[in-house]
């Protein structure tokens, strides 16, 4: 079995503060270098390899994969939904020109395996009102949505003209207590949890019946090892695998956390995002992914819910103690 060196861009990021530790763990710390362009968390230089780089700059990326024997590139870095509608063209830019960087330097590094994220996003009116299966009509509205869409094709493009072994997952909206979210729609389901046990209200940015789907860090943390893993003649996605986790609205999200929380406040404000969260389906089918990958996921909303306040009072008492 060969060594594998892993690169991981936007490693500051939501899914890349959990992933780097994860990545660590299984393959060693030596073997793994986090990248960003921003001002890294202590944590991830502390604990490894970190270089500072920008994605943007091809020879910078192409120089950091070639020197260091890079075998996987996790690239990470990306401007979501909500954020990506102020500066349409500055989301397009950054998250298509980076995907492109990226997949053209693992091309001429030649076996080397890429992962990128794909989103619900993809999806849009013209997919709903059912569950959206693998094969639904993609049909985004956001920029977001859009450039996801369009890098799907491209990973695909470079898997059938360069077989280059690109993977990807459609995350639905991903819940963490460790990352916070940056500029997504679905951002009210991780910052709820800090409102309710800082402030015991919170007023939410979409209507109580709006319904997403939804998915644990650690699930997605551990699907995505496992789609990694898998050997290469087993995929039949080359675009990217829809991976459900949970469904729910935030009035369902307010009932299970107020089983733990009875107090908790919360009132209904939509915004901008509201029109956003309708064009997406409530709820995704991922026959694909258990089937190819054997993907599973371990946390419905009830265990979700326990987890996430359990970790956060747990990290509030060692900051309380540190
Ligand atoms: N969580 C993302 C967002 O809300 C969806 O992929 O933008």
């Amino acid at each position: 079995m060969r060594t594998e060196k892993i690169l991981v861009t936007g490693a500051c990021g939501q899914i890349g503060t959990e992933l780097v530790p994860a990545l660590r763990a299984k393959y060693g710390r030596e073997n793994v270098i986090a990248s960003d362009r921003h001002l890294v968390t202590e944590d991830l230089v502390r604990e490894g390899l970190y270089v500072k780089a920008d994605v943007m700059n091809p020879v910078m990326l192409e120089r950091v994969i070639s020197h260091s024997g890079v075998t996987q590139v996790y690239h990470l870095a990306a401007v979501l939904s909500a954020k990506g509608e102020s500066d349409p063209r500055g989301a397009w830019d950054l998250n298509m020109q980076s995907l492109l960087n990226v997949l053209e330097a693992a091309r001429k590094r030649k076996n080397c395996r890429v992962f990128w994220p794909s989103s619900i996003a993809v999806f849009g009116p013209g997919s709903l009102p059912a569950a959206c299966t693998q094969n639904s009509q993609l049909d985004p509205v956001t920029i977001y949505g859009i450039s996801k869409l369009a890098g799907e094709l491209w990973c695909r493009y470079y898997f059938e003209n360069y077989g280059l072994d690109v993977r990807s997952i459609r995350y639905p909206g991903l819940i963490s207590s460790t990352a916070p979210p940056g500029g997504g729609t679905t951002d009210y389901a991780v910052d709820i949890f800090h409102q309710a046990l800082k402030k015991g209200h919170y007023t939410c940015f979409l209507k109580e019946n709006t319904g997403l789907p939804m998915l644990y860090m650690p699930d997605a943390i551990r699907g995505t090892l496992e789609l990694m893993a898998t050997p290469r003649e087993e995929l039949t996605v080359r675009t990217a695998y829809n991976m459900a986790g949970m469904s729910f609205t935030p009035r369902e999200l307010v009932a299970a956390i107020r089983t733990h929380l009875p107090e908790l406040v919360v009132c209904y404000a939509p915004d901008h995002r509201q029109k956003i969260a309708d064009s997406w389906p409530s709820s995704i089918l991922d026959l694909e992914a258990r089937h190819d990958w054997g993907w599973s996921p371990r946390y419905d909303m009830q265990r979700m819910v326990a987890d996430m306040l359990q970790q956060l009072k747990e990290k509030k008492e060692n900051m309380a103690e540190a």
